[in-house]
């Protein structure tokens, strides 16, 4: 039996990794969960994997919580802790042999980062955290001997892709993006974009943050960074084709010109098995990809235009340091700042950018460096959104 623990288990990652686990009983099992605020969420994935440890986001929600399980009849009770402590204990759960890291944002990149130093299978979802660190993520990730293993889709499909292929012949790696809601739409029409609209993503399912990452392309740009640090490739070797069906879920280019590619259902339960499992495969009982669907597959080049933030990613991408870091923690305050409905669509793109010109890069070969990125990007995009900056 193997132990996990998932950080973000109440999200859409979160839930899609707990039915794995729950079609696959016999072989994993639950160790620690951490959730942030959804409590009821919680407490019934206590009941059905009855974890030892759980963590919640804010310390007063801990009795709400205990009461939920009590009525839920849990003879057991697990303990429960909370905030950055919290995460980071489910994370380096003595039990728990792989950490599913499937928070949303920055908050997800010291526990993630402290279950790498303890060696551990990490299954990474939460790319934003490789985007702010990839130096030192990969840097724990070699000197614990740790396995990461990516959960995203993209480069879940590039790392079946290089299965068995020598790195040195490999030319460039190919990110398909779906081109989210506003693939066809207009300048004009996406700057008027409600939340709704933006939402509304036409191939996945996904959190609420992701998937407004998804319609200005910052997703895509994000995933490039994510890439780059995977794979270890420059900017220039990682190119994005916009594929709206979403069936070919990445490819890569060898030397010799072949390309390989991935082909898949949309559903996120795939990449994660796969990652749990490595270099296990094992049977799904999700639909089989009927060869019909593959009778029209389009590829297209992203317009950079209408799509900024994706040349936005590729500009911190090729600065380096702690540029990818101001990027990613401007673009989180942008994106609930129109989730909230105070700014524009296009008005996250502005945000991010002038984020990244204020921005004095520095290495982020230090946690101390990287964690002051993110707070200085915070507070001068917030400043920007209240008109002072
Ligand atoms: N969804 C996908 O298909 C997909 C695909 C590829 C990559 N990803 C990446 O995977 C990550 C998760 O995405 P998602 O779509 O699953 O997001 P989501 O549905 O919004 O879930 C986020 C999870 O993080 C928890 N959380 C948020 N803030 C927290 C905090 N301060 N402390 C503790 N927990 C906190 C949430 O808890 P509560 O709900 O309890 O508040 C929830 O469990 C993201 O980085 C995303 O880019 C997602």
């Amino acid at each position: 039996m193997t132990n996990i623990s998932i950080l973000g288990c109440t999200g859409s990652i979160g839930r899609s990794t707990l039915s794995v686990v729950r079609s696959l009983k016999d072989r994993f099992s639950v160790s620690a969960l951490a959730a942030g605020r959804d409590l009821d969420g919680l407490a019934k994935q206590v009941a059905e994997f009855a974890p030892t440890l759980v963590s919640i986001s804010d310390e007063r929600d801990i009795p709400v919580l205990r009461e939920k399980l009590s009525g839920a009849g849990i003879k057991n009770l697990p303990e429960i802790v909370h905030g950055q402590e919290g995460l980071i204990a489910v994370a380096c759960h003595d039990d728990a042999e792989i950490v599913i890291s499937a928070t949303v944002g920055a908050v997800g990149f010291l526990p993630t980062y402290r279950a790498l130093k303890l060696g551990r299978r990490v299954c990474l979802a939460n790319k934003e955290t490789l985007v702010m660190a990839g130096e030192l993520m990969t840097k724990a990730a070699r000197e614990s001997n740790a396995e990461l293993l990516p959960v995203d889709s993209e480069h879940n499909a590039l790392h079946q892709c290089m299965r068995g292929e020598h790195k040195s012949e490999l030319k460039r790696l190919i990110l398909t993006a779906s081109g989210g809601p506003f693939r066809e739409a207009s300048l004009e029409a996406i700057t008027k974009a409600s939340v709704e609209q933006a939402l509304a993503h036409p191939t996945w399912q996904m959190g609420a943050k992701i998937t407004i990452d998804s319609a200005t392309l910052m997703n895509k740009g994000l995933e490039v960074i994510e890439a780059g640090w995977l794979f270890d490739m420059s900017a220039d070797r990682i190119t994005v084709a916009v594929h709206p069906q979403s069936i070919v879920h990445s490819m890569i280019e060898l030397i010799d010109g072949s390309i390989i590619a991935q082909l898949g259902v949309t559903d996120m339960r795939l990449m994660i098995q796969y990652a749990l499992t490595f270099p296990e495969r094992l049977p799904t009982d999700l639909p089989a990809l009927g060869i019909d669907s593959l009778s029209k597959l389009e590829f297209h080049e992203p317009d950079l235009i209408r799509f900024p933030c994706l040349k936005l990613a590729y500009d911190a991408m090729k600065e380096g340091g702690t540029m990818p870091a101001a990027m990613s923690a401007a673009n989180e305050i942008a994106v609930a700042a129109f989730l909230s409905k105070s700014i524009g669509f296009m008005d996250i793109s502005r945000v991010i950018a002038n984020t990244m010109e204020a921005h004095e890069t520095e290495s982020a070969s230090s946690l101390e460096a990287v964690v002051e990125a993110d707070r200085w990007a915070r507070e001068y995009a917030e400043g920007r959104l209240k008109g002072r900056g």
